[in-house]
């Protein structure tokens, strides 16, 4: 009897909640959301900015970005700060995540010119956030390197281990006093792969198998560096935290009873999360081993003295790890791995190619990028995954989000929200990851790099033609302002797309 009521019960949960079965958060869990200076910022030439790689690249190769856009003006948030506060205000969001742009800081990228009015721009920004109640968390370097360091070989130029110190080091010092929150870099696998392996983002320089390596090698020991300066010298005084935001397109077997499939998944995961994560979140430390082991082989082949990617000696590996306070993650979709050998798309050599296993989409929900299926199990896996092979890190979830063609009822980032913030809170109650908080990507819609405008990430609307740049706050808003204010899930129900009938059974 008692048996047979509990499993009613238990099935008018499940009927219930039909999705998550969990819609509490922890206490303490924080919630923000994300933007990036040269997304939103526009201004891209007054008052003193320099040139960055994205303005070389939009203004010089056009035809790369799809709807022909720019970040000129983007949604001229230079000039419109006060209602990007009053959206953040209107979300309730406990903090707001936004980068620095050095070029505006820094206009040489080294700190022989101080440019005053970037200093003003971000002192006013970080009052109107304290005035509100809203706590930053600010990135140092969210893509946009001045075009006089990338001149010099950008994060191919071991030297940028030393700007970007510099460049740190007047950020803590300038804004440390408000600021008790810091990543270093955003997304590191996208700079690195996408910047310097490929022409996927700027400066697009397409040394693949190559340049991607040097980048890595740089962008760790400066993230390092950075660390160590906060932590020595800010810290004591500041009381902040830094930590690296690492993004993943987490890849499972397209059989996962395929052993073949489930050992290269592991591979694909070490290269792709690994690559970055490993050197800092290890007790090891350096490289994966089957990085290293991979491309020492297929650079050997390749009649190289040396291997594309060198591991780093003792000194480096000591001085890397342990350098992160948290693991930010930035987290999308899930992709396949289908076989073995070399990815029909592989250039060569290149870091794909060096994986040695062949990937394809995830069969999933669609969004307006073709990347971006809808996996919310994917997440799960990922984040499970972060707490066994990272000794169980305390994670900040810095972005997660879903694009459309920008949709005022926008029922499909609804429904993405709701089903990964539901596999959030699986992992948190059931397998006890470590995660703390929660970032949304993004505040409106903006300058999706290479997609420019035609791909939608924004909780407000933003019209591109309209020199105003009016921002129209979707249907999400509500959903997400309900979430922060209860800290509890939303009844999904209330906000599913009343278009899509679904059968239930219940
Ligand atoms: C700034 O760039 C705009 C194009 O976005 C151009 O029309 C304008 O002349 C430039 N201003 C200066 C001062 O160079
Ligand atoms: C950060 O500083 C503290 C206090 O000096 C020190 O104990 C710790 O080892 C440092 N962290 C790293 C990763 O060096
Ligand atoms: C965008 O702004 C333009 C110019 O003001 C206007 O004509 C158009 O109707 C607006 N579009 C939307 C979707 O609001």
């Amino acid at each position: 009897m008692a048996v047979t009521t509990w499993s009613i019960i238990g099935l008018l949960a499940l009927c219930h909640s039909s999705i998550a079965g969990y819609t509490k958060f922890p206490p303490g869990f924080t919630f923000g959301v994300a933007t990036a200076s040269h997304q939103i910022e526009g201004a891209w030439n007054v008052s003193g900015k320099s040139e960055n790689v994205w303005d070389r690249l939009t203004h010089t190769r056009p035809e790369l970005i799809a709807d022909g856009t720019n970040g000129d003006i983007a949604c001229d948030s230079y000039h419109r700060l006060h209602e990007d506060v009053e959206e953040l205000v209107a979300l309730g969001v406990h903090f707001y995540r936004f980068s620095l742009s050095w070029s505006r800081i820094l206009p040489t990228g080294r700190i022989d010119y101080v440019n005053p009015d970037g200093i003003r721009y971000y002192n006013e920004l970080l009052d109107l956030l304290a005035e509100n109640n809203i706590e930053p968390l600010v990135t140092l370097f969210h893509w946009d390197l001045p075009q006089s360091l990338q001149d010099l070989g950008g994060w191919a130029n071991p030297k940028m281990i030393d700007y970007f110190y510099d460049y740190s080091d007047f950020c803590f010092k300038e804004f440390g006093g408000k600021i008790k929150s810091w990543i270093t870099f955003n997304e590191p696998y996208e700079i690195c792969e996408d910047a310097y392996g490929d022409e996927k983002k700027a400066p697009a320089i397409d040394s693949h198998g190559v340049g991607n390596y040097l980048c890595s090698d740089t962008l760790l020991k400066a993230h390092a560096e950075s660390y160590h300066l906060y932590n020595e010298t800010y810290r004591p005084v500041q009381n902040g935290r830094i930590f690296i935001s690492i993004n993943s397109i987490w890849y499972e077997p397209s059989d996962p009873e395929n052993s073949e499939l489930v050992a290269l998944a592991e591979v694909a995961n070490q290269f792709k999360f690994g690559w970055f994560a490993h050197p800092i979140f290890t007790v090891e430390g350096g490289y994966p081993k089957v990085m290293v082991e991979n491309i020492a082989r297929q650079s050997e082949a390749e009649g190289l003295r040396k291997p594309r990617l060198e591991q780093f000696d003792a000194y480096w590996i000591q001085r890397i790890k342990g350098t992160s306070d948290f693991l930010g993650i930035n987290h999308y979709t899930t992709h396949l791995i289908t076989g073995a050998g070399v990815d029909p798309i592989a250039k060569s050599p290149s870091w794909l190619k060096d994986i040695g296993a062949v990937t394809t989409m995830e069969v999933g929900g669609d969004s307006a990028s073709e990347w971006l299926r809808v996996v919310p199990t994917g997440f799960a896996n990922l984040l499970r995954w972060c707490k066994i092979s990272y000794n169980d890190p305390p994670i900040y979830i810095t972005e997660n989000g879903f694009s459309d063609r920008g949709d005022l009822e926008d029922y499909g980032r609804i429904k993405y929200f709701n089903d990964y913030l539901s596999e959030i809170l699986n992992v948190i109650n059931d397998d006890k990851v470590n995660v703390l908080g929660y970032t949304a990507w993004t505040l409106m819609d903006n300058f999706e790099w290479r997609a420019g405008f035609s791909e939608r990430f924004g909780f407000y609307y933003v019209n591109i033609t309209d020199p105003a740049r009016p921002r129209t706050p979707k249907l999400s808003v509500q959903y997400y302002r309900e979430l922060i204010d209860n800290h509890e899930l939303p009844h999904f129900d209330r906000y599913k797309d009343p278009s899509v009938r679904t059968a239930r059974r219940c």
